[in-house]
């Protein structure tokens, strides 16, 4: 990786459009493991635990979040999953047997390494998902998964959240393998559409930008935006919003899209955005359905869905982009290029100084 600019205005826009490779690398460490046969978790034995607890911080807990969906619907382990500040003082009862993740990209965020240290104190297994495989984190786990990303600048994070995810993918295709919740053909299958991300993605990011910058544009003026999606894109929609608030300044809320009835409805009207995020997975129709509440009550939908999806809805958005349709395992990976990109511009035409925003720190060491 370089580790300057290069062409780039910034170093965000630069990580983003480093992740085709950064995918590259993380696929070719942990996939030749899973296709040898190779236990990629050695001192973890995901075949006896009875369940997994996961703890990050800011968009290393989203990865988690994401995670905590594989990890139960194809290894059917139960993940117990929280903000690493709330996580260190809640006194969770957690089995001895039990194994614990820990994500971070910087490895030295204090509030991980304090939930880390919590899990270690009752007996846990230690993973460590980390970026900097010399930090604090690392060094305190009993193993280490590097995410490979190569050196993440700008404070907010892109390809390490990808990677995270791919690690995090892996790890549970491992363990559904390891538990027998899925058959040998089923991994196979789910290992051939993780290789295919690099590909995909390197065709979405040559593909998407002149649609984001345009939409981006009008995004600048508006005070809030919402983000909204189910399953996995439930994290990432929190993940869009996190992006936005933290680089634009603009207020944004991301909310699993079935609670919009509980709350965020009262606020719809044309002031505020809706960004549907629907790949045309298990549940589109149930998204669809709640896009037509929003389109309904006068709100602006802003619909990132991909070919299949964009064909079965017949909504008039504002704006619709379109990605390929992929294997649903991907979709995160994909949809977040767009909920990257988006802020990224959107940011920029604001004018704010996005590789080092205000008020906050690419690794946070304190309290
Ligand atoms: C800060 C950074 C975020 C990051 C979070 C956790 O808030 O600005 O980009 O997600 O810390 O950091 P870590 O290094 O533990 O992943």
């Amino acid at each position: 990786y370089l580790t300057n600019k290069g062409k780039h205005r910034h170093f965000m826009e630069k990580e983003i459009y480093e992740q085709p490779e950064a995918i590259g690398h993380v696929l070719a460490h942990y996939v030749g493991l899973i296709e040898n046969n190779a236990d990629p978790i050695p001192s973890f034995d995901f075949a006896s635990i009875p369940s997994l607890a996961i703890s990050a911080c800011g968009t290393a807990y989203l990865a988690g979040l994401i995670g905590k969906y594989w990890f139960e619907r194809y290894a059917r382990l139960p993940v117990e999953i929280d903000v690493a500040s709330e996580f260190r003082y809640r006194e969770i009862p957690l089995s001895p047997q039990s194994a614990a993740l820990f994500i971070s990209q910087s490895g030295e965020t204090a509030d991980t390494l304090a939930s880390l240290r919590y899990c270690k104190k009752l007996g846990l297994k230690i993973g460590a998902i980390v970026n900097a495989a010399e930090s604090s984190i690392a060094r305190e786990a009993d193993a280490v998964f590097p995410i490979l990303a190569g050196p993440e600048i700008g404070v907010a994070s892109t390809k390490a959240f990808t990677c995270q995810l791919a690690v995090l993918a892996v790890l549970a295709i491992s363990a559904a393998r390891h538990r027998g919740t899925v058959t040998e053909n089923e991994v196979q299958a789910l290992v051939r559409s993780l290789a295919e991300m690099p590909r995909i993605m390197g065709q979405v990011l040559n593909s998407i930008q002149p649609k984001v910058e345009l939409l981006a544009r009008e995004l600048s003026k508006y005070h809030d935006v919402l983000y909204l999606g189910r399953g996995t894109s439930f994290p990432l929609a929190m993940e869009g919003a996190l992006k936005l608030k933290e680089i634009s300044y603009i207020h944004a809320e991301g909310y699993a899209a079935g609670e919009l009835k509980h709350g965020p409805i009262a606020l719809i009207d044309k002031n505020m955005p809706v960004i549907v995020i629907a790949p045309f997975d298990r549940i589109f129709n149930k998204t669809v359905s709640n896009m037509e509440e929003v389109a309904a009550r006068g709100g602006r939908v802003i619909l990132v869905t991909d070919e299949k999806g964009a064909t079965a809805s017949k909504l008039d958005t504002m704006h619709t982009i379109v990605l390929p349709a992929v294997d649903e395992i991907i979709a995160p990976m994909i949809f977040s290029l767009p909920i990257q990109l988006l802020a990224y511009h959107t940011a920029v035409f604001m004018g704010t100084d996005v590789d080092q925003p205000r008020n906050l720190a690419k690794s946070v060491t304190v309290e």
